[in-house]
């Protein structure tokens, strides 16, 4: 049995906070689900979440944008690659029209035989919009950034998880995260993402033999992790036990992120997978439920730091 249901959110350290937050809001039409802080460690730099209006699990994109500690990585094999999320059929066009008026070069492709429309983060994360062929989410409108139902993002697709072995994921995501092969060519290897009838996500795993190795720390310029959904702790807890009983000994405890709650698994093929489930409440433990996303909000345990963290973050606009 799965214990697994889709993907929870994805997660990526970028560059400058104000270019992070126009093009996730503005130029991909999501909106703003929280506005704190990154939990580990010490340094103050914001953790912004974006997603549907609702931040509905499966839709949220979650940034650590690095440009004030000036902390940056190298993107490299190894290391989770390409951001994906799903649009309805035949979108693809607009999105090419709409990210190269907004200066953003973008250009359709076809990987799986799925159309695609390619096209980077301003800090230079490679992202792709899917024109995905079974979705049955709605899509995400954003009327005041002049986005229909009818191209709308509909949530995350995926990720693209470059490696030097491209076998080497197969017996985790099959029988650590109970993942399904869905295609396997000179692209590269397609699995899709247990999902309890819900939305059908994939992780696609593309061989990259050659070239620096990617870096794994919290830096700005590459994806962090990709979170799935366990719905619940039960599950969450008995899938940790089950991936250390592979002997992937290396999962975390269990980690406090206030609205979830987190545990982080270093795979073989390098990209780092959490396995994470929303807590009663969710966004709407901090903050008005039709008001999500709309102030800067710190856990309890950074009340003593309010102050401090504040003058650290980068200035920005929201
Ligand atoms: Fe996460």
């Amino acid at each position: 049995m799965a214990l697994v249901s889709g993907y929870h959110h994805l997660t990526l350290c970028t560059d400058g906070v104000q270019e992070d937050y126009d093009f996730y809001t503005t130029v991909l039409g999501l909106y703003s689900v929280k506005r704190t802080v990154l939990f580990d460690g010490v340094i103050p730099v914001y953790h912004l979440y974006y997603g549907s209006r609702g931040g509905e699990a499966s839709t949220i994109i979650t940034t650590f944008p690095f440009r004030k500690p000036a902390v940056f990585g190298k993107r490299g094999t190894n290391q989770s690659k390409i951001i994906m999320q799903a649009i309805p059929v035949g979108a693809a066009g607009y999105w090419v029209d709409r990210l190269n008026t907004r200066g953003i070069a973008a250009e359709t492709i076809s990987r799986f035989g799925i159309t695609r429309v390619a096209f980077k983060h301003p800090c230079g994360i490679p992202h792709e919009l899917v024109e995905s062929p079974v979705d049955s989410r709605p899509p995400i409108v954003n009327e005041a950034q002049g986005v229909t139902a009818e191209h709308g993002i509909k949530g995350i697709y995926g990720a693209g998880i470059a490696v030097f072995d491209r076998t080497s994921m197969d017996d985790f995501l099959t029988v650590g995260l109970s993942m399904k092969k869905e295609g396997d060519s000179d692209e590269g290897l397609m699995f899709s993402v247990p999902n309890g009838n819900g939305p059908s996500s994939m992780v696609e795993v593309l061989h990259e033999a050659s070239g620096p190795q990617g870096t794994w720390t919290l830096a700005g310029g590459t994806i962090h992790h990709l979170a799935l959904n366990t719905g619940d702790e039960e599950n969450q807890l008995k899938l940790k036990a089950h991936l250390e009983g592979l002997g992937f000994t290396d999962v975390s405890d269990q980690k406090d992120r206030n609205y979830f709650k987190s545990c982080y698994v270093r795979s073989p093929g390098g990209a780092l997978f959490e396995i994470a489930w929303s807590v009663e409440g969710g966004w709407a433990l901090d903050e008005p439920a039709d008001k999500i996303g709309t102030t800067l909000v710190f856990p309890p345990w950074f009340e003593n730091r309010r102050e401090e963290l504040i003058a650290g973050l980068e200035p920005a606009r929201f």
